[in-house]
Protein backbone atom coordinates (compact mmCIF):
# COMPACT_ATOMS: atom_id res chain seq x y z
CA UNK A 1 0.00 0.00 0.00
CA UNK A 2 0.72 3.59 -0.15
CA UNK A 3 1.12 5.76 2.61
CA UNK A 4 1.78 9.69 3.08
CA UNK A 5 2.20 11.89 5.59
CA UNK A 6 4.07 14.96 6.69
CA UNK A 7 7.18 14.60 8.41
CA UNK A 8 9.23 17.57 9.75
CA UNK A 9 6.94 19.94 7.31
CA UNK A 10 7.21 18.27 4.24
CA UNK A 11 4.86 15.93 2.59
CA UNK A 12 6.69 12.22 2.34
CA UNK A 13 5.25 9.27 0.37
CA UNK A 14 6.24 5.58 0.56
CA UNK A 15 5.46 2.80 -1.49
CA UNK A 16 4.97 -1.00 -1.50
CA UNK A 17 4.59 -0.80 2.31
CA UNK A 18 3.30 -4.12 4.22
CA UNK A 19 0.19 -3.75 6.31
CA UNK A 20 2.23 -4.69 9.46
CA UNK A 21 5.26 -2.19 8.93
CA UNK A 22 5.86 0.12 11.27
CA UNK A 23 6.16 3.88 11.22
CA UNK A 24 9.72 3.59 12.76
CA UNK A 25 10.72 1.73 9.74
CA UNK A 26 8.91 3.55 6.88
CA UNK A 27 10.96 6.67 9.01
CA UNK A 28 13.88 5.03 8.50
CA UNK A 29 14.66 2.21 5.90
CA UNK A 30 12.33 4.48 3.42
CA UNK A 31 12.27 8.02 4.26
CA UNK A 32 15.86 8.38 5.09
CA UNK A 33 15.60 9.55 8.88
CA UNK A 34 17.50 7.13 11.25
CA UNK A 35 17.34 9.81 13.50
CA UNK A 36 14.91 7.46 16.04
CA UNK A 37 16.65 4.56 16.58
CA UNK A 38 15.72 0.73 16.38
CA UNK A 39 16.29 -1.38 19.58
CA UNK A 40 14.12 -3.26 21.38
CA UNK A 41 10.77 -2.67 18.53
CA UNK A 42 8.46 -3.92 21.62
CA UNK A 43 7.35 -0.60 22.61
CA UNK A 44 10.22 -0.73 26.04
CA UNK A 45 12.99 1.88 25.58
CA UNK A 46 11.38 4.65 24.30
CA UNK A 47 14.30 5.03 21.28
CA UNK A 48 12.17 5.17 18.54
CA UNK A 49 9.89 7.62 20.20
CA UNK A 50 8.68 10.62 17.89
CA UNK A 51 5.55 12.95 18.02
CA UNK A 52 2.39 12.09 15.92
CA UNK A 53 0.30 15.00 15.70
CA UNK A 54 2.12 16.36 18.51
CA UNK A 55 1.65 14.11 21.13
CA UNK A 56 4.96 11.54 21.64
CA UNK A 57 4.55 7.83 20.50
CA UNK A 58 6.92 4.24 20.24
CA UNK A 59 7.19 5.15 16.57
CA UNK A 60 7.64 0.62 16.61
CA UNK A 61 4.28 0.24 17.73
CA UNK A 62 2.53 2.40 15.24
CA UNK A 63 1.50 1.04 12.01
CA UNK A 64 2.73 3.24 9.20
CA UNK A 65 -0.84 3.08 7.73
CA UNK A 66 -1.80 4.54 10.89
CA UNK A 67 0.55 7.80 10.33
CA UNK A 68 -1.35 8.48 6.76
CA UNK A 69 -2.24 12.27 6.21
CA UNK A 70 -1.12 13.34 9.74
CA UNK A 71 1.82 14.71 10.83
CA UNK A 72 5.10 13.01 12.41
CA UNK A 73 8.12 15.13 13.80
CA UNK A 74 11.00 13.18 14.28
CA UNK A 75 14.53 14.30 16.33
CA UNK A 76 15.49 15.37 12.48
CA UNK A 77 13.30 18.01 13.21
CA UNK A 78 14.02 19.54 16.65
CA UNK A 79 16.79 21.48 15.60
CA UNK A 80 15.66 25.01 13.50
CA UNK A 81 17.93 25.35 10.22
CA UNK A 82 21.53 25.18 11.38
CA UNK A 83 20.83 25.75 15.07
CA UNK A 84 19.88 22.75 17.43
CA UNK A 85 16.79 22.76 19.77
CA UNK A 86 17.82 24.52 23.28
CA UNK A 87 17.32 20.76 24.40
CA UNK A 88 19.95 19.23 22.07
CA UNK A 89 22.35 22.05 23.27
CA UNK A 90 21.52 21.48 27.01
CA UNK A 91 22.49 17.70 26.14
CA UNK A 92 25.83 18.60 24.78
CA UNK A 93 26.63 21.01 27.59
CA UNK A 94 25.62 18.59 30.35
CA UNK A 95 27.13 15.92 28.54
CA UNK A 96 23.89 13.88 28.18
CA UNK A 97 25.52 11.76 25.77
CA UNK A 98 27.13 8.42 26.11
CA UNK A 99 26.69 6.11 22.96
CA UNK A 100 23.81 8.16 22.14
CA UNK A 101 21.54 5.70 20.95
CA UNK A 102 18.64 6.85 23.53
CA UNK A 103 19.69 10.52 22.83
CA UNK A 104 17.24 11.01 20.04
CA UNK A 105 13.77 9.68 21.58
CA UNK A 106 14.87 11.66 25.09
CA UNK A 107 15.71 14.80 23.31
CA UNK A 108 11.64 13.93 21.71
CA UNK A 109 10.13 13.32 25.46
CA UNK A 110 12.20 15.88 26.98
CA UNK A 111 11.24 18.90 24.20
CA UNK A 112 7.34 17.84 24.94
CA UNK A 113 8.04 17.82 28.65
CA UNK A 114 9.21 21.42 28.45
CA UNK A 115 6.91 22.26 26.12
CA UNK A 116 4.12 21.29 28.60
CA UNK A 117 5.86 22.29 31.71
CA UNK A 118 8.13 24.91 30.85
CA UNK A 119 9.36 24.29 34.98
CA UNK A 120 9.27 20.92 36.15
CA UNK A 121 10.18 19.03 39.43
CA UNK A 122 12.95 16.49 39.35
CA UNK A 123 9.96 14.15 40.06
CA UNK A 124 8.34 15.03 36.58
CA UNK A 125 11.37 14.68 34.78
CA UNK A 126 11.60 11.61 35.87
CA UNK A 127 8.28 10.51 35.39
CA UNK A 128 8.05 12.01 31.77
CA UNK A 129 11.58 9.63 30.89
CA UNK A 130 10.58 6.81 32.93
CA UNK A 131 9.78 5.06 29.45
CA UNK A 132 12.98 5.80 27.88
CA UNK A 133 15.98 3.70 28.98
CA UNK A 134 19.60 4.44 28.82
CA UNK A 135 21.98 1.60 28.16
CA UNK A 136 25.25 3.56 29.37
CA UNK A 137 23.18 4.82 32.52
CA UNK A 138 23.94 8.22 32.33
CA UNK A 139 20.94 9.26 33.77
CA UNK A 140 22.00 11.96 36.09
CA UNK A 141 23.45 13.88 33.10
CA UNK A 142 20.48 13.73 31.24
CA UNK A 143 18.57 15.11 34.36
CA UNK A 144 20.94 17.59 34.63
CA UNK A 145 20.45 18.48 30.55
CA UNK A 146 16.80 18.79 31.20
CA UNK A 147 16.88 20.69 34.43
CA UNK A 148 19.79 23.24 32.35
CA UNK A 149 16.66 23.62 29.09
CA UNK A 150 14.08 24.20 31.56
CA UNK A 151 15.83 27.14 33.37
CA UNK A 152 16.78 28.46 30.04
CA UNK A 153 13.09 28.42 29.03
CA UNK A 154 11.74 29.63 32.43
CA UNK A 155 14.39 32.86 32.04
CA UNK A 156 13.29 33.88 28.33
S1 LIG B 1 12.41 0.54 19.64
FE1 LIG B 1 10.47 1.38 20.05
S2 LIG B 1 10.30 1.38 22.19
FE2 LIG B 1 12.19 0.37 21.82
S1 LIG C 1 23.84 7.13 25.90
FE1 LIG C 1 24.12 5.02 25.39
S2 LIG C 1 22.12 4.21 25.61
FE2 LIG C 1 21.96 6.16 26.44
Amino acid sequence: MRVSFIVNGASETADDVWEGESLLYVLRERMGLPGSKNACEQGECGSCTVYLDGTPVCACLVAAGQAEGRQVRTVEGLAEGDRLAPIQEAFVEAGAVQCGFCTPGLLVQAHDLIERRPDPSDAEIREALAGNLCRCTGYEKILDAVRLAARRKAAI
